[in-house]
C-alpha cells in the first residue's frame, strides 16, 4: 500500500511512521519540511492543500493507493479567531484533495468538535452541530469527502502521547513536564474528554485503510474524564506532586471555545473485524508505560 499523508505534524508523522513500520509506503506532505520528531526523516513532499493544481500534481507524481487527510490548522483557538483561514484549509483543502484523488480511497481524520458538546458522548448516529469555527470547517470537509463515496471519516477525540519536542505539546506531555519541573498547572474540572493515544490512532488508520473501509467511524479512548481528573491520574501513576494541579473552569481559559463534552464513542467499531485486538488503551496504562520509558531513559543516562 502506498499512502500520501497530507499533514506532517504529530498525527501525520505518527501515522506515516506506523505505515512505513508495517512495510507500506508513505510520503508526508506539508508546506514546510517537518522538524518535529514524529515526522523528521520521513519521505516528505511540499504541498499547500489550498492550491488545487498542487494537489493534482502531488497525486500524479506519487500515484498513491490512498490519501490520508490530516493537515492543520489544528489549533482550535486560532481557528476561532481565523474562521475564513480555517475554512480555506480544511473545507477548501478537502475539495482540492477529493478532486485530485479522483476516486482513490481517502481517509480524513476529523474531530469531536463537529458536535456542540451538550451530550455526554456522541456516536456516529448523533446529529452534528459544530461547537466552533474549527468544527464547522471540519464538518464541511467531511461532507465533501463523504460525497465522493470513496472516503472514510475517522472522528478522533483529543490525541495524546509523549511529545516533548512538539511545537505545541499535547495535554499529557504538558502535564508531565510541568509537574516534573515542580510548577503549578491550571486544569479545567468541567471539560470532559475521551483521550486517545496517538499510537492507537495510527494503528486504526492503517487497519482501516488496508480494509478499504468507507463511511463514518468514531475513535475515542475508553476513559471519559475531565482534564483535572486525567491530570490527577497521571500524577498518581508517575508519582508526581498532585497538589500543583489547580482546578479551573473551561470558560476561563484557552479551552473556552471547545465543547464541554469533547467525547466520542463508536456504535460501529465492534463489528469491524480489522479492529479486533486494536482496542485503545486507557490513560492509566499509557501513563504506566510512559513512566517505565522515562525510567529507562533516566537509567541509560546514568549508566553513560
Ligand atoms: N491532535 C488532535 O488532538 C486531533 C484530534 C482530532 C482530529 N485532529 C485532526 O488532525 C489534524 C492534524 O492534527 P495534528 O495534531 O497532527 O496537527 P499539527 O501537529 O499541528 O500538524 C498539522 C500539519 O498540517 C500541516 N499544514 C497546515 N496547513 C497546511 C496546508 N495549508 N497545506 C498542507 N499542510 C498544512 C502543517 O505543516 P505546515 O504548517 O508546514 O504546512 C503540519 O504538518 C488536525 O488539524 C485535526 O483536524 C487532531
Amino acid at each position: 500500500m502506498k499512502a500520501l499523508v497530507v499533514g506532517s505534524g504529530y498525527l501525520g508523522g505518527t501515522i506515516a511512521a506506523h505505515l512505513l513500520g508495517r512495510g507500506d509506503h508513505a510520503v508526508v506532505c506539508s508546506r514546510r519540511r517537518p522538524a518535529a520528531a514524529s515526522a523528521a526523516g520521513l519521505p516528505w513532499y511540499p504541498l499547500d492543500v489550498r492550491d488545487a493544481d498542487a494537489c493534482r500534481v502531488a497525486v500524479r507524481e506519487h500515484s498513491p493507493d490512498s490519501v490520508v487527510v490530516v493537515h492543520g490548522p489544528s489549533d482550535i483557538t486560532w481557528c476561532e479567531a481565523n474562521p475564513e483561514a480555517a475554512r480555506a484549509a480544511h473545507a477548501g483543502g478537502a475539495r482540492n484533495l477529493a478532486d485530485a484523488a479522483d476516486g482513490r480511497p481517502v481517509l480524513l481524520i476529523s474531530t469531536d468538535n463537529v458536535f456542540d458538546g451538550t451530550r455526554p458522548s456522541c456516536g456516529e448516529s448523533d446529529p452534528t452541530s459544530p461547537a466552533n469555527a474549527y468544527g464547522t470547517a471540519k464538518l464541511a470537509a467531511e461532507r465533501t469527502l463523504l460525497d465522493t463515496g470513496a472516503a472514510l471519516v475517522l472522528r478522533v477525540s483529543l490525541v495524546y502521547g509523549w511529545d516533548p519536542d512538539g511545537l505545541r505539546p499535547n495535554f499529557a506531555t504538558t502535564c508531565v513536564r510541568t509537574l516534573r519541573a515542580g510548577r503549578e498547572l491550571r486544569v479545567p474540572d468541567d471539560h470532559w474528554n475521551t483521550p486517545v493515544h496517538v499510537d492507537d490512532v495510527a494503528a486504526w488508520t492503517a487497519a482501516l485503510l488496508a480494509a478499504g473501509r468507507t463511511g463514518l467511524l468514531h475513535l475515542g479512548g475508553p476513559d471519559r474524564l475531565t482534564r483535572h481528573e486525567w491530570a490527577l491520574r497521571i500524577a498518581a501513576v508517575l508519582d508526581l506532586d498532585a497538589s500543583l494541579l489547580r482546578p479551573s473552569k473551561r470558560a476561563d481559559g484557552p479551552y473556552s471555545c471547545r465543547p464541554e463534552n469533547a467525547c466520542l464513542h463508536s456504535e460501529r467499531a465492534a463489528r469491524l473485524p480489522e479492529l479486533v485486538g486494536l482496542e485503545p488503551l486507557g490513560v492509566d496504562e499509557n501513563a504506566r508505560r510512559l513512566s517505565e520509558a522515562l525510567d529507562q531513559t533516566h537509567r541509560a543516562v546514568e549508566d553513560r
